[in-house]
């Protein structure tokens, strides 16, 4: 089997620092003194969770048995965090490193009633503007994709440029920053990609926001991928039918953050595999049921028997079977 070319996976790097309140917050705001407002909560836990849509990502494709380069920008505080996904199969030589901003970190503390104060530090990933893909390129080889997640919009549209001026093929993945873009930034993210993700809000949204009818987004990118959360996953293609599949079978929902990076990451270890574009959704299903099932992003692990045996039980023999070969 020859080897397959590299995968390019651009995105926010972040951690989450998650807090909980055992009281309500509500009890400790005075209303007329809001103009004066100073609360501390005490706390009594605190999760950091590895996060960032293309670590993600590449640890999905990692545990599958690929060597995905991660594209993006951290701080110095990243030591640890590159050396769990470097484990993970991960090249991270190319991460660019802030001189002076410290890793993105979304920081949110919920109360019992599951209210919530958050704030998200965007740090080294508004640096995500000054990365050049040739150079990467040039190290690592021609790319099959380039996956360009949510980012700083502007290394976003960086790299989306880049790719058409070079003529890589890129795939659009723009999902939480479709809400914040207009127009005119989210055609030029989705304009010519060989394959457009987004789960079923965010493609309204870009139908929305673009002023493209739902056939012309078709009509701009090569396969249009839209994820249906517990109902599963429909791929679209010009002039072909389209391709509908339920969700893996028996999941144990648990917490779902992180599940459509997982799909993402199933989807494009299968296309490196080259077994087509329903087994790619299928592998995709499965890989996110894993996450659905654990706390975290990055938690989950299986055998290859494991994985395969979920494969077969919810989408039949022949799709454990066109699979195997490639996992070991
Ligand atoms: N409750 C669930 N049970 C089984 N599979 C699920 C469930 N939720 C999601 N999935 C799987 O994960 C895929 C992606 O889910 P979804 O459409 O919710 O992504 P998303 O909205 O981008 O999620 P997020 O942005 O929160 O990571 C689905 O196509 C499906 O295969
Ligand atoms: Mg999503």
């Amino acid at each position: 089997m020859p080897s397959p070319r590299p995968l390019l996976i651009a995105g926010s790097i972040a951690t989450d620092h998650l807090m909980t309140f055992q009281g309500k917050f509500e009890d400790s705001l005075v209303v007329e003194q809001l103009h004066k407002l100073s609360v501390s909560f005490l706390v009594d836990d605190l999760e950091i969770r590895r996060g960032g849509v293309a670590p993600n990502m590449c640890f999905g494709l990692g545990r599958l048995g690929l060597h995905p380069v991660l594209v993006g920008a951290a701080g110095e505080d990243f030591g640890d965090y590159r050396s769990w996904l470097e484990r993970h199969g991960v090249d991270c030589s190319h991460v660019r490193i802030s001189e002076t901003k410290h890793t993105a970190r979304f920081v949110c503390t919920t109360d019992s009633t599951m209210a919530q104060f958050a704030s998200f530090y965007p740090g080294a990933m508004a640096e995500a503007r000054h990365i050049e893909l040739a150079p990467i390129v040039q190290a690592v080889g021609e790319p099959e994709y380039v996956l360009i997640g949510a980012d700083d919009p502007d290394g976003m549209l960086r790299h989306t440029d880049e790719c058409r001026q070079r003529g890589y093929a890129f795939i659009a993945d723009p999902s939480q920053q479709l809400a914040f873009g207009e127009g005119d930034l989210i055609r030029r993210l989705v304009d010519g990609a060989a394959l457009l993700f987004s789960n079923e809000y965010e493609s309204h949204l870009i139908e929305q926001k673009t002023g493209w009818s739902a056939d012309e987004v078709l009509s701009r990118v090569g396969v249009q991928v839209t994820t249906l959360g517990a109902d599963g996953v429909r791929v679209r293609r010009r002039g072909k039918d389209d391709i509908v599949l339920p969700a893996a079978k028996d999941v144990r929902a648990v917490e779902p953050t992180g599940v459509g990076d997982a799909f993402r990451a199933g989807f494009l270890a299968a296309l490196a595999w080259d077994v087509g574009l329903e087994r790619a959704a299928q592998v995709g299903c499965v890989l996110a049921a894993y996450v659905v099932e654990t706390v975290g992003t990055q938690e989950y692990s299986f055998t290859a028997e494991q994985f395969l045996g979920r494969l077969e039980h919810s989408y039949g023999p022949e799709a454990a079977a066109d699979v195997r070969a490639h996992l070991s």
